[in-house]
């Protein structure tokens, strides 16, 4: 990939100016980073965004790097000021709130929390939902091939990863686009000017379904944090419903953003998309893993370093964010040969980060692959030719790596062949 004499400091990664400009995840300025500044300080953004003000971070680009930091909470602490780019600890109400979700909270705390939603996302777990997602997954199918054209993104994509999570939740599904509709405009947390109010809005909604289920049965997720304790106490409401809130938008952004960009690469290398047809089944999974080393949905989390400390011999201070690139380094070549090119058939493709790794692993990662294994098999035994009519458009982020729109037509040959 040619770098075109980038240095490092030519892009602020916290600057949603710099990201619209460049309307891609800069691929070639994680090269130049990895190469000549591994551990690099990105100053705060010139102008900060209207609401979220970026205190500035140490770049690690590195897959090591990120998978060393990744693993110990001790010393880059997630509870500490969030794993959010921004600066929550200015605000003690927003701080708190993070510090109540299971994403911003740091061992022993984490693993007692983590401990009592994990049986129930076991791979075992998950492959007893299969035929459930299955059915759902052929009905979305059902329902692109009858409209034949459509935006991908929002109109299927997104409509698996909702119908799962309130699945697990017990939100009833004829509530279901009331929660797409929150969920999405939470999840739009940089450019979302009612954000405050949608977020209220949206735990008002979780903590309507929390009420309304104290009476379920054991096996959804709700009624194991409903009747669950950690410490010999029960826990509190507001914990509850925080939780729910995470989930909403890890579970649901992440893999709407990995389906529509497994249509659109498989659009762009009709080698590949040849490749996966020959085998649907049998290379479906390492394609999944392929997609997701390349393309992330999130681009990025944070740690705060607890103590005075270093990395590659750059010193790191003492309440300093760290910034663990996943988009990086998913693309290192110490660890992916040729890193840039898309391979469904990649060896070492499972090696991704994008998941994260370490004790805040992703915890729905079995069931986002499940979900995406039978979306994606159904959707290219039943329309093949399905192909992209326009091109996506990016999201203007500093997080996620997703697409806001996608216009495909699902059956481009039914025309000429009818
Ligand atoms: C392709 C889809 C997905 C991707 C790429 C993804 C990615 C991630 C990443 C990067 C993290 C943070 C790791 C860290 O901070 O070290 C995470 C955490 C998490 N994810 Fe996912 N996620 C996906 C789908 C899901 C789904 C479907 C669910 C649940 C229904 C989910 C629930 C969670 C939860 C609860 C956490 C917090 C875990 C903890 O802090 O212990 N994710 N995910």
């Amino acid at each position: 990939m040619s770098t075109n004499g980038l240095k490092p400091g030519d892009i602020n990664l916290a600057s949603h100016g710099d990201m619209e400009r460049l309307g891609k995840p800069p691929h070639e300025y994680f090269e130049v980073l990895r190469r000549e500044a591994p551990v690099f300080w990105n100053p705060p953004p010139d102008p900060q965004h209207p609401r979220f003000n970026c205190p500035g971070y140490w770049v690690l680009s590195k897959y090591a790097d990120v998978a060393e930091a990744s693993k110990d909470p001790a010393r880059f602490s997630a509870w500490e000021n969030s794993v959010l780019w921004t600066n929550p600890k200015e605000n003690p109400i927003v701080l708190e709130a993070q510090r109540s979700g299971l994403m911003g909270m740091d061992p022993p705390q984490h693993t007692q929390f983590r401990r009592l939603v994990q049986p129930g996302m076991t791979p075992r777990k998950v492959a007893a939902l299969e035929p459930f997602i299955r059915e759902q997954a052929q009905q979305v199918v059902e329902e692109l091939a009858a409209r034949g054209t459509a935006e991908f993104v929002f109109d299927v994509a997104a409509d698996l990863p909702m119908i799962l999570l309130c699945q697990l939740m017990g939100v009833p599904q004829d509530r279901r686009d009331e929660y797409l509709t929150l969920g999405n405009n939470v999840a739009n947390v940089e450019f979302n000017e009612n954000f405050e109010h949608d977020n209220i809005m949206l735990f008002v909604f979780l903590d309507e379904i929390v009420q309304a289920a104290e009476d379920l049965g054991d096996d959804t997720m709700l009624a194991k944090y409903l009747h669950g304790e950690v410490d010999g106490r029960r826990l509190e409401r507001q914990e509850i419903t925080q939780f729910f809130l995470t989930l909403s938008i890890a579970g649901h952004e992440t893999t709407r953003n990995t389906t529509a960009h497994f249509v659109r690469l498989m659009d762009e290398h009709p080698d590949q998309k040849a490749l996966l047809l020959e085998d649907l089944e049998g290379r479906m999974p390492n394609a999944i893993h392929e997609v997701l080393r390349h393309s992330p949905p999130v681009m990025q989390f944070c740690r705060t370093a607890t103590c005075d400390t270093e990395m590659r011999g750059v010193p790191i201070a003492k309440g300093d964010k760290i910034y663990m690139s996943y988009i990086s380094a998913n693309r290192d070549e110490e660890v992916f040969d040729d890193p840039h090119r898309f391979d469904i058939l990649r060896p070492n493709a499972d090696a991704h980060l994008a998941f994260g790794t370490g004790p805040h692993f992703c915890l729905g990662a079995a069931l986002a692959r499940t979900q995406l294994r039978c979306l994606l098999e159904e959707l290219y035994r039943r329309l093949p030719d399905i192909e992209l009519t326009g091109p996506p458009t990016p999201m203007n982020s500093v997080w996620f790596n997703g697409l806001t729109a996608m216009p495909v037509d699902a059956c481009p040959h039914a025309a000429a062949s009818a």
